[in-house]
Order: C-alpha cells, then sequence, then structure tokens
C-alpha cells in the first residue's frame, strides 16, 4: 500500500492518544540504515524501499505478546454488537458494555482518520493482558486524498450509531484546529507528519462526527445518547 503509508500508524496512535483512547498501540517513527537492518535482520521484507539517503522508514510499535484478533465483522459477532449500537430500545447486557463503547468510539474513530480497511478482516484485536480492544492496522487511514467509497461507507455506519461514550465526544469537541495539528505533529523537525490538507480533512471530519451526535442527542436526549462514560 505503498511506502509512506506508516505514517498513518503514528497519525492514528497520536490521535487517539490525544483522544485519551488507549486502544490503538503506540507506533513511533524510527529509521534504520538499509545495509545494518539487513544484516541485522535477514528476513527482512526485502521490497522495504530505502529513501536517497540509504534509511528505511517506518513505524516502529510494540509486540502484543497476548494478541488475539477479534472477528467483528463476521456475522455472527455482528448480530451481536449492530443492536447494542443502532437499536435504542435494545439492551446492552452489563459485561457486554465495555466492548459496546469500544465498538461505538472505534466507529467514530475510523470515520475521522478515513480508514477504508478496517472491516475487511483482523483488523481489530483484544489484548488478552487487559482485555482492551485494539484499533490495530490503521494504514489505510489518513490518504491525503481518501478513497470516497470508503468515507461514504464510514460514514453510513456512524450516521446508524444511537449510543456514544461521553468521555470521548468531550475529547473530541476539544480537539479543535491548531490542537488537532499540534497532535499529528512532525516525524522529523521540521517535517510535519501529515500534509496540511490531510489535517484540514481531518478536521472536517471530526466536526461531522459532532454535528451527527449532536443531532442525536437533540432528538433523544443526552442521556440516550451519550450512554457509555
Ligand atoms: N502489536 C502486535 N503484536 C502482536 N501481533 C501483531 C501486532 N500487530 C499485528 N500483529 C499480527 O500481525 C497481523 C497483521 O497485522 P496488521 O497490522 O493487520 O497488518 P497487515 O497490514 O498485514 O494486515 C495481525 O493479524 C496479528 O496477527
Ligand atoms: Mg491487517
Amino acid at each position: 500500500m505503498g511506502d509512506r503509508r506508516y505514517r498513518a500508524e503514528i497519525a492514528a496512535y497520536r490521535l487517539a492518544h490525544a483522544l485519551g483512547l488507549d486502544n490503538v498501540p503506540r507506533a513511533v517513527p524510527r529509521s534504520f540504515d538499509v545495509t545494518t537492518l539487513r544484516r541485522l535482520l535477514p528476513d527482512f521484507d526485502k521490497d522495504a524501499l530505502p529513501d536517497t539517503d540509504g534509511r528505511i522508514r517506518g513505524a516502529l510499535m510494540p509486540w502484543i505478546d497476548a494478541y488475539r484478533v477479534l472477528p467483528l465483522e463476521e456475522a455472527s459477532w455482528r448480530a451481536r454488537w449492530e443492536p447494542w449500537l443502532t437499536d435504542p430500545s435494545s439492551t446492552i447486557p452489563e459485561d457486554q458494555r465495555p466492548l459496546a463503547a469500544a465498538i461505538s468510539t472505534l466507529i467514530a474513530f475510523d470515520y475521522i482518520t478515513a480508514n477504508w480497511d478496517r472491516w475487511s478482516g483482523a483488523n481489530i484485536a483484544e489484548d488478552g493482558a487487559t482485555h482492551a480492544v485494539l484499533y490495530v492496522d490503521n494504514d489505510g487511514a489518513f490518504y491525503d486524498n481518501p478513497p470516497p467509497h470508503a468515507l461514504t461507507r464510514q460514514l453510513a455506519l456512524l450516521r446508524r450509531v444511537v449510543r456514544f461514550s461521553s468521555s470521548f465526544v468531550e475529547a473530541l469537541r476539544a480537539l479543535d484546529g491548531a490542537k488537532l495539528r499540534d497532535t499529528f505533529g512532525e516525524e522529523t523537525p521540521g517535517q510535519p507528519l501529515l500534509l496540511d490538507r490531510a489535517v484540514k480533512d481531518a478536521d472536517a471530519r471530526r466536526r461531522t462526527v459532532l454535528d451527527a451526535i449532536d443531532s442525536r442527542v437533540k432528538d433523544a436526549g443526552a442521556t440516550a445518547v451519550l450512554a457509555f462514560p
């Protein structure tokens, strides 16, 4: 998917962190000299392209020992969680509320990041040690020109969601304009992680999410809509 897509992993981590979410594994920029890297890791992907300075740039992420794929896109899972989030009359079992909240926030997060790849399989996981839902594989996010069909699909899903996390909504409201730009920050000193245009588009999508939630609150009331902590 291109040798610059690692930036989306870093941008997604920085955004999640700024929103107070611990669902996206940490991703930090790193570069390695290609000769050294191939000597140390002979099986390293031969297709990885070094830059003209002989360095390979990427994102470094922690290995999660208790990583378990959570196949929420499968029909049996969907049949469980979709009513929790899209049917206001549904009852969420008490012990499933954290999962429901994590999926609700995931849907909003993915529209803001314009991630087209979430539901294609094996891109949602669980940390068996903490039981946190992990929003993994974010390299389909933050394209300079996101594929339009992806945005349409993510927005359609978001518009069906009737329950959100109040702390997430509050954090999203606070992260406007300049704060969002600072959140994405730089890859190396003087080198912004994302194009200006990508930051502006993400901010516009952030506002679209808030508008959708605000209009739900207007119709159904804050208690019903801001149903999760
Ligand atoms: N942080 C991690 N710790 C442990 N295993 C991981 C981690 N991230 C990904 N994996 C494993 O690698 C697979 C592919 O990762 P993913 O980020 O989805 O990349 P791809 O772009 O190849 O789909 C996952 O399904 C999982 O099995
Ligand atoms: Mg994947």
